[in-house]
C-alpha cells in the first residue's frame, strides 16, 4: 500500500471521523452489533427457534407474539422473559400471557448456547426480536433485518402487561390510541394486526362475541353467521368450552400470508379488535389493499416489526445482559 504523508495524514483524519459517527450512533440499535462480539448469535437462535417449530408449528406464533408483549411493556427489555418471585408477580403471569403464551423454552435454549459461545454478550431481548423474525420467516413470511444492541432490564411487573396491552375487546379508536402510545402509527396498527394470520386463541378471547355480546344482540352482528355457528361448536357456552383453542386464521393457520385480511373483508375476523379495522372507510381500504399485495404486507410488516423492536429500548450502559432470561443479575 503506498501511502505517502498526506494520504496517512487524510486516513487518520477519515478515521476520527468515523470513530466520531459511531460514538454519535452508539446508543441505537444496529445492524452487525454481534459481529465482533458474537458473529454467531444470530445463526444460533434461528437453529433453536427452527428445532423447536418443527416439533410444534404453533410456537412460531408464540415468539411473533412475546416480541409485541416485550415492547408493549417497559419497552423492548426482555422483561416478558423474567420469572414471578415470592415477592414480585411478573409480566409472564398477568392474564394476557398466562397460560396463553408460551416458548419461554426456546429462548432459554438459545441463551444457553450463547452464554456457551461468548458469555455475557447477547441480550434477552435481543434474541426475543431474531426469534420472532426467525418464526416470520419460518411460517413463510419475508425475511426482514433485526438490528440489535438492546439490554435487559431488571423490572417486570404483572399489573403493567394489563394496562399496556390492548385487549381483544378494543375498537379502532381505543387500538390506535394504544399503538400512538408506543409511538405506532395507525397503518402500522394494521400493518402488526396481520399477525393474527398465524397462531390460535382460546376461545375465551372472543366468546361474548358469540353469546353475550349486547343487551341487544347475543351475537355480535359484525361477525360473520356461518363463522360464528362453527366457532360455537368449538367454543361452547361452558367454561370448559372457554379454555378451547381455535385457530386465528382456519384457512392458513401457521402460514404468514395476508389471509388475515381476507378473513376481514367477509367479516370473519376473530376478535373485536380484528373486525373493527373493517369499521371506517380508510381502514377498510388498508385491509383490501394488504389482503391483494402479498408482497407489500410482507415488506411493511418488516419496517413495522422493525419499529416496533426500538420501543422503549435500554442502549449503552443502561439495563444489563442477563445471565439467565428469567432472572435478573445478582439473584440467582
Ligand atoms: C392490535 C391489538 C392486538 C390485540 C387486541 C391482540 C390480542 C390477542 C389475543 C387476545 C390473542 C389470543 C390469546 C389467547 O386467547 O390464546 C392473540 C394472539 C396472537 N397475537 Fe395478538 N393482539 C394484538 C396485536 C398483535 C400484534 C401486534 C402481534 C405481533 C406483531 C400479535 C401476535 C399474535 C399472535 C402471533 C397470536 C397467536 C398466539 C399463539 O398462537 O399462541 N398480536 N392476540
Ligand atoms: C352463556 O352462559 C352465560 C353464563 O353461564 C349465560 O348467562 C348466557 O345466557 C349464556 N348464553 C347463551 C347464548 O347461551
Amino acid at each position: 500500500m503506498a501511502f505517502g504523508r498526506r494520504g496517512e495524514v487524510l486516513l487518520a483524519f477519515a478515521v476520527a471521523l468515523c470513530l466520531s459517527a459511531t460514538k454519535l450512533e452508539a446508543y441505537e440499535l444496529h445492524m452487525g452489533y454481534y459481529g465482533k462480539t458474537c458473529p454467531q448469535a444470530e445463526f444460533i437462535v434461528l437453529d433453536e427457534v427452527k428445532k423447536a417449530v418443527a416439533g410444534d408449528a404453533g410456537l412460531a406464533a408464540d415468539l411473533v407474539r412475546m416480541h409485541f408483549h416485550d415492547c408493549f411493556v417497559r419497552g423492548c427489555d426482555g422483561s416478558i422473559l423474567i420469572d414471578s418471585t415470592p415477592n414480585n408477580m411478573a409480566e409472564k403471569d398477568a392474564p394476557p400471557n398466562n397460560p396463553s403464551l408460551e416458548g419461554f423454552e426456546i429462548i432459554d435454549n438459545a441463551k444457553k448456547r450463547l452464554e456457551a459461545e461468548c458469555k455475557g454478550m447477547v441480550s434477552c431481548a435481543d434474541i426475543v426480536a431474531f426469534a420472532a423474525r426467525d418464526a416470520v420467516v419460518l411460517t413463510g413470511g419475508l425475511f426482514y433485518e433485526v438490528p440489535a444492541g438492546r439490554r435487559d432490564g431488571r423490572v417486570s411487573i404483572a399489573n403493567e402487561a394489563l394496562t399496556n396491552l390492548p385487549p381483544p375487546s378494543f375498537d379502532l379508536n381505543q387500538l390506535t390510541q394504544s399503538f400512538a402510545q408506543k409511538g405506532l402509527s395507525q397503518d402500522e396498527m394494521i400493518i402488526l394486526s396481520g399477525a393474527h394470520t398465524i397462531g390460535q386463541s382460546h376461545c375465551s378471547s372472543f366468546s361474548s362475541r358469540l353469546y353475550n355480546f349486547n343487551s341487544a344482540f347475543s351475537q355480535d352482528p359484525s361477525l360473520d353467521p356461518a363463522y360464528a355457528a362453527q366457532l360455537k361448536q368449538e367454543c361452547p357456552n361452558t367454561s370448559s368450552g372457554a379454555n378451547q383453542e381455535v385457530p386465528m386464521d382456519p384457512k392458513s393457520p401457521s402460514t404468514f400470508d395476508t389471509s388475515y385480511y381476507s378473513n376481514l373483508l367477509v367479516n370473519r375476523g376473530l376478535f373485536t379488535s380484528d373486525q373493527t379495522l373493517m369499521s371506517t372507510p380508510a381502514t377498510a381500504a388498508k385491509v383490501w389493499q394488504n389482503a391483494a399485495d402479498w408482497l407489500g404486507f410482507q415488506k411493511k410488516f418488516g419496517q413495522a416489526m422493525r419499529k416496533m423492536g426500538k420501543i422503549g429500548v435500554l442502549t449503552g450502559s443502561e439495563g444489563e445482559i442477563r445471565c439467565n432470561c428469567r432472572v435478573v443479575n445478582g439473584f440467582n
